[in-house]
């Protein structure tokens, strides 16, 4: 799937120049942003359209007017700029809202229509909290029962054969993440939806934590339904739910009279954030200039993608290379640092089965010690179980602070690592 580093060459300091936050210096400290997981920062494109937007555009949809009549062209523009980045058959079916937590109560709500009493939904101890709740409400409403796959610690893999025993007439629905906000797990996403396919079952995807790091292709993945947040790949605060198209004009939806019938628009209530919109757009278009400067390499992987869609994927294909080599020096060095326990594959060889998302205990150090530790050289990272409840609970370190999480994109450098894990290093051995 990746093509080899040596073939392929990266300039991380021509990525940077488009992201303003990153020039910032606080007290002449430049800053490390290692909090990715929970948010990216924007390029100059996605500002650009947001500032664009609402000093030229700025209007309700569905005017005669100038303004409104170029919303309605840009909301329509960023609809069309999301199929591609998943590679979704038809705009139609990306829904926007205001996060994937939302989004993901909103759809779980109308699938009382689909679930019964006695009937089973799968959800993982490996999943954001927003693609668990939903599921467990919904279950008590209709009556039905929640059945759980585990994974396997250290090394965080989920237990696939315990799918294969709980998959049964009854399983109505699977909810599963594409990758861990917790440890960085990719799960096997597509092998699933292959077991699951003798079934009559919905797959419900939560793709946050994936979408930054890698293409999505929504049609090979043979899923239903594949959620993910703009925020999280260097957008505005969004969320997006990509569904199959024949399932969301099925559906019912909980919306007011005069709004439209058909998906996408019946589950987009209200006025959606257009300035966010705008941002979206810009960091799509951004993301598909990445795939021209870098994506060269790439772009046999998908042959028959027409040419922005095959942009965006060949971007993504080179920022996971380049990523791949982030997460080997990281893990790398933090094997260096005594007392250390990374959760998750450390396996610098199986680095396509992770995000770059590096997740350790320190031992003696309270991960939020360490977080604020860090804070005070002005490098960004997080502590605690960052909603993966259950994740950390199962790893026996809930009540003990967490787990301290790196988290890489693709603007980070070896440099930024380095400085990390330096202080790390001074931190553990107290120099
Ligand atoms: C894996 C994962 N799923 C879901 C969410 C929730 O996303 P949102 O903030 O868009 O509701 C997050 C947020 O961090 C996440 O990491």
């Amino acid at each position: 799937m990746i093509a080899s580093p040596s073939t392929f060459q990266f300039d991380v300091d021509q990525i940077r120049s488009r992201f303003p936050a990153l020039t910032i210096t606080d007290n002449g400290a430049a800053r490390v942003y290692l909090d990715n997981p929970g948010g990216t920062q924007m390029p100059q494109p996605a500002l650009d359209r947001i500032h664009y937007y609402l000093t030229h555009q700025y209007a309700n949809s569905g005017g005669v007017f100038r303004t409104s009549l170029e919303t309605d062209q840009m909301l329509h523009d960023s609809r069309r700029a999301m199929a591609d980045f998943l590679n979704a058959p038809s705009e139609d079916e990306i829904i926007f809202g205001p996060n994937m937590t939302s989004l993901t109560f909103t759809l779980s709500n109308v699938l009382k229509y689909w679930i019964h009493p006695n009937d089973e939904i799968i959800v993982t101890r490996l999943d954001h909290d927003a693609n668990i709740s939903p599921w467990l409400h919904l279950a008590e409403d209709v009556g039905a029962r929640i059945r759980w796959i585990d994974f396997n610690p250290p090394d965080c893999r989920l237990n696939i054969d315990e799918l294969e025993a709980i998959l049964t007439d009854k399983t109505r629905l699977i909810a599963i993440g594409l990758a861990s906000n917790s440890v960085g797990t990719i799960n096997p996403v597509h092998k699933i939806a292959s077991l699951a396919r003798a079934y009559d079952v919905l797959i419900y995807v939560d793709a946050v934590q994936y979408a930054p790091h890698a293409p999505i292709d929504v049609q090979t993945l043979g899923v239903d339904f594949l959620t993910c947040s703009p925020y999280k790949f260097f957008g505005p605060h969004q969320g997006v739910l990509w569904g199959r198209y024949d399932l969301l004009d099925r559906l019912p939806a909980y919306k007011v009279r005069p709004a439209q019938e058909q998906p996408p628009h019946k589950f987009e209530t209200g006025t959606q954030s257009h300035e966010g919109r705008a941002g979206t757009l810009g960091a799509l278009e951004y993301l598909a200039w990445v795939g021209t400067q870098f994506g060269d390499k790439f772009r046999n992987q998908f042959p028959d993608f027409q040419e922005r869609t095959l942009k965006l994927h060949a971007g993504m294909a080179a920022i996971q290379s380049y990523e791949q080599t982030l997460s080997k020096h990281l893990i790398n060095g933090l094997k260096n640092i005594p007392g250390t326990t990374i959760w998750g594959i450390t396996d610098t060889h199986r680095l396509d089965e992770r995000v770059p998302t590096v997740t350790f205990t320190m031992n003696g150090h309270n991960p939020r010690v360490i977080a604020e530790r860090m804070a005070k050289q002005n490098i960004f990272i997080w502590d605690g179980h960052y909603y993966a409840v259950e994740t950390a609970e199962r790893l026996g370190l809930d009540r003990s602070g967490g787990m301290v999480r790196v988290g890489m994109a693709h603007y980070n450098t070896i440099q930024e690592l380095d400085r990390l894990l330096e202080c790390l290093h001074r931190l553990q051995t107290k120099e």
